[in-house]
């Protein structure tokens, strides 16, 4: 798949953006291929991928309602378009007092378009919330963030969104990975992209030792096919965990650059790795 990627509105750390073609070049799908993405985050691998039945999940709730009420039509591009027009201009006239304004009016009513609001004006597109899941994200100090060409953008991808949902069969469930691995049986393939391991550091999404071992027998009892993105090594670490966890699985690898801010100099190195339970190479193979 080399076509152009589909970026989704919602942005999130660790989003696929830039690994998407890498991942979708060792899946292979059929018509009757049901995908699962327990860790559906943005959504961008299967947004991209596309098949026809898919069951997408996260346990962040707001992610999951976004995209419900893009499909129920409760959330339209031109409503999209008429909201960020609107908090957009008081962002300008009002700047910081305005994005704490609508954090905290998001921390009270949950609001979709209030989660997509401060999706696109926090401190490096992050999702992040306290103990009590309040979304604590700081401004990202750019009070023309919703300037025409950004809101074009936007409004742009959520009406990708509009056309493709009803041309398949696609649920979004706020769930935990174990139940919707679950639900998957052989023949169906199952994408997961879960924190990674000794990297990620959130009051919220805590992912351990024991999360990781939860998450490899649930996709070995599962019976699917399935792919794991993970990180390999930096110039500091490697994962240990793909020799002891993931022992036994096909991997694939790529070196990525992670962006902190907008300095070049601020670019991290970092060697990515897919792990699955079969030979990619047959995947290769048939495309040759
Ligand atoms: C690295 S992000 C996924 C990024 C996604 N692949 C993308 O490209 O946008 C990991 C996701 O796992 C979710 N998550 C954390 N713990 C989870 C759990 N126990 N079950 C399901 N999802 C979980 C987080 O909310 C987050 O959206």
């Amino acid at each position: 798949m080399n076509e152009k990627i589909y970026v989704p509105p919602i942005k999130i750390q660790g989003i696929k953006t830039k690994l998407v073609n890498f991942i979708s070049d060792a899946i292979c799908l059929n018509e009757d291929t049901k995908w699962y993405e327990p860790f559906m985050g943005s959504g961008v691998v299967g947004l991209n991928l596309a098949p026809t039945n898919a069951v997408f999940s996260d346990t962040n709730p707001y992610v999951i309602e976004f995209y419900n009420e893009i499909k129920r039509g409760k959330i339209t591009s031109g409503r999209v378009r008429e909201y960020l027009e609107k908090e957009g201009k008081l962002l300008e006239e009002r700047d910081d007092k305005h994005y704490y304004y609508i954090r905290d009016r998001f921390n009270e009513k949950h609001d979709s378009l209030d989660f997509l609001f401060l999706n696109r004006s926090c401190f490096n597109g992050m999702i992040r919330f306290n103990r009590d899941y309040k979304f604590n994200v700081p401004y990202g100090h750019k009070p023309k963030r919703f300037a025409k060409a950004y809101v074009t953008k936007i409004v742009n991808q959520v009406k990708y969104l509009e056309k493709i949902f009803p041309e398949n069969n696609w649920e979004f469930k706020c769930q935990s990975f174990e139940q919707t691995i679950k639900e998957a049986t052989e023949g169906d393939f199952i994408y997961c992209d879960p924190p990674y391991i000794g990297r990620h550091v959130d009051y919220y999404d805590s992912w351990d030792e024991v999360q990781e071992m939860k998450l490899r027998d649930e996709l070995f009892a599962s019976g699917a096919k399935f792919m794991l993105s993970t990180w390999e090594e930096n110039q500091y670490r490697r994962n240990k965990y793909i020799e002891t966890v993931w022992d036994g699985c096909y991997k694939l690898n790529i070196e990525h650059f992670y962006h902190i801010g907008a300095k070049e100099k601020n670019r991290n190195a970092m060697i990515e790795a897919l792990l699955l339970n079969y030979d990619p190479k047959k995947v290769f193979d048939t495309l040759d």
